[in-house]
């Protein structure tokens, strides 16, 4: 029989591959997702095969991950507690989806993965594999054995498993499109400011060399990305490109103490440059072309729905509930934002759409004003009118 493995080519999976063959005797199918994490995959899976795995194949998700996970994050101006886009979070049901396929494709019995016992990531994954495929065994094996890294790294010299140098760092990193995770080493003390080898996408504003700022302007159409300074684009591409630009000038660091799903704080670094730049235009352009009111409520749906992301309840009947919501909200966020980029800093410089709810002859304090100046007394009148009724008959405490 055999078992599906995410291999991510680490340490831990790694060793996984003879682990599970060890103990569970089952010939393990090594697979290699793409979200783009920009790195070799066609040699990870070929390491994957030389440990011992029967098959080893690599999967290009970097599409489906944007098209299906990333834009309606961004359009549901999902942002967990308020900092963090989601990007480990998102690509966890992409993957237990693809797993779940390859173990149908290839008649497994079981899909394993790499994740720790005190995470988030192993709920995202056997919640989400548990809801597609409830007959699957889940096996975890870093959350089953007790070794230490000094363990893995023993049991690897044992077993002729090659160990390569990025197993030397000293943080746990995860990183995709739409975002770098890292934690661990020093950044565990919540005093310690992060040194500079925790970042890989931002350079370091305060020691980067002078530069004058650049604007990007981001056509949005339904409140997804499609165009860069007028040239259209494809998500990736987008994506990819916002990484190099915003990151060249330090934007997107974000340093966040976080709740866990299962209980514990966290300290978290993120490297978010395109997510922090494309979460501001996006919003940006909702407060031109929703309501008040729409606004004031999306608010409430973008943290239920960072909320479910976090805790992974991406395959759940609320979250379709939401994203019906969602995607009814963004039929008229159509137009473009203007963005200013420079040194560790991105500011919204402008905005247009051809469903603008901005009116210049309301707004405008010159002549061609439109507003009914009298109006205002009648309505100040009603509104108030409360106020001074209760005013009247009840003693009201000063606030002030
Ligand atoms: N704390 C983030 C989350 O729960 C990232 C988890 C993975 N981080 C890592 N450094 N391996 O989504
Ligand atoms: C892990 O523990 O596997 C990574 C961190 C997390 O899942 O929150």
């Amino acid at each position: 029989s055999t078992v599906v493995l995410a291999y991510s080519g680490g340490l831990d999976t790694s060793v996984a591959i003879r682990w599970i063959k060890e103990k569970y005797d089952l010939d393990v199918i090594a697979v290699t997702i793409d979200v783009g994490n920009e790195r070799d995959l066609e040699s990870i899976a070929a390491r994957a095969k030389k440990i011992g795995a029967v098959k080893a194949l690599v999967i290009d998700g970097r599409d489906d991950f944007v098209r299906y996970f990333v834009w309606p994050a961004l359009q549901a101006g999902a942002l967990y507690e308020g900092q963090y886009p989601l990007a480990t979070a998102l690509a966890r049901p992409l993957i237990a989806r693809l797993l779940v396929e390859v173990a149908r494709q290839e008649g497994a019995v079981a899909v394993a993965h790499g994740c720790t016992g005190k995470g988030n990531d192993q709920v995202r994954f056997d919640v989400s594999i548990n809801t597609l495929a409830p007959d699957l065994k889940i096996i975890a094996p870093v959350r089953e054995w007790s070794m230490t890294r000094d363990n893995e790294i023993a049991y690897a010299k044992e077993h002729n498993i090659p160990i390569t140098v990025t197993n030397a760092s000293p943080y746990s990193i995860d990183q995709n499109l739409w975002g770098r995770s890292i934690e661990c080493g020093v950044l565990e003390d919540p005093w310690a400011e992060p040194p500079a080898d925790v970042f890989a996408w931002t350079l370091d504003p305060d020691t980067m060399e002078a530069k004058a700022p650049t604007y990007v302007e981001i056509t949005f159409e339904h409140g997804i990305p499609v165009a860069l300074n007028g040239e259209e684009l494809d998500g990736v591409t987008i994506i990819e490109r916002l990484n190099k630009e915003a990151g060249n000038y330090g934007i997107g660091r974000i340093d966040h103490i976080e709740n866990r799903l299962v209980g514990i704080k966290s300290r978290e670094i993120y490297e978010a440059p395109a997510a922090v730049v494309l979460h501001a235009a996006h919003k940006a352009l909702e407060t031109l072309t929703l309501s008040r009111e729409q606004t004031r409520f999306k608010e409430l749906v973008a943290n239920e729905y960072a909320r479910l992301i976090y805790n992974g309840q991406w395959y759940s009947a609320l979250h379709q509930d939401l994203a019906a919501y969602v995607q009814s909200s963004q039929r008229f966020v159509s137009g473009t934002v203007r963005v200013k980029l420079s040194r560790g800093n991105c500011a919204i410089v402008g905005r247009k759409s051809d469903h603008s709810l901005y009116d210049h002859a309301l707004a405008t304090y010159d002549s061609g004003d439109q507003f009914d100046h009298n109006a205002a007394l009648g309505f100040i009148k009603l509104w108030g009118l409360p106020l001074s009724t209760q005013a009247q008959s009840q003693f009201l405490p000063s606030v002030g």
